[in-house]
């Protein structure tokens, strides 16, 4: 079966910026997680978010990597690496610890990871043997 794509049928487009999508809008009291929201596209979310009112936690695999963020309102940086399991775990308790809801997710970074036999294979304490990658 296929489907036609539709357009969204927003006045946006590819040259929009995070500070016109969010004209208008307050983001009082909604929490969101940035992975990757140090840098580059995920820098620029976490700051339209949080200008808007958002209480935003970046999840960051070096937070010495998070200088831009020093002194922004309403942004913690939290140790994330999505390449180890263990990682990811502790990030994802110490946020349920925090006792907030959670409203959005945006992840910056995608990654993928794959079980493998025969293939290059990178291994961590808690996985068995894989190929992962991080897209960025
Ligand atoms: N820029 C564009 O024009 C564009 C266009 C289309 C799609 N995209 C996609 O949008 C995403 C972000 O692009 P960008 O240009 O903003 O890239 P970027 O500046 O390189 O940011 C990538 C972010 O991902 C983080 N990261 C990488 N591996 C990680 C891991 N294992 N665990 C946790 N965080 C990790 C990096 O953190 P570190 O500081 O630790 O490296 C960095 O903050 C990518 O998926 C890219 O393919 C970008």
């Amino acid at each position: 079966m296929t489907t036609k794509q539709q357009p969204l049928g927003t006045p946006f487009t590819a040259a929009s910026t995070a500070d016109e999508v969010l004209d208008g809008i307050d983001l009082s009291g909604t929490n969101v997680v940035v992975t990757g929201g140090h840098t580059g596209l995920g820098l620029e979310t976490t700051r339209a978010l949080a200008e808007a009112g958002a209480s935003v936690t970046v999840g960051c695999r070096n937070p010495d990597r998070a200088a831009a963020l020093a002194g922004v309102e309403r942004v913690e940086v939290a140790g994330l690496d999505l390449l180890d399991p263990a990682s990811i775990d502790a990030f994802a308790h110490r946020y349920l610890g925090s006792r907030r809801p959670l409203h959005i997710l945006i992840n910056t970074p995608g990654s993928w990871r794959a079980r493998c036999s025969g293939t290059p294979a990178a291994t961590s304490p808690s996985s068995p043997p894989t190929t992962s990658a991080t897209s960025n």
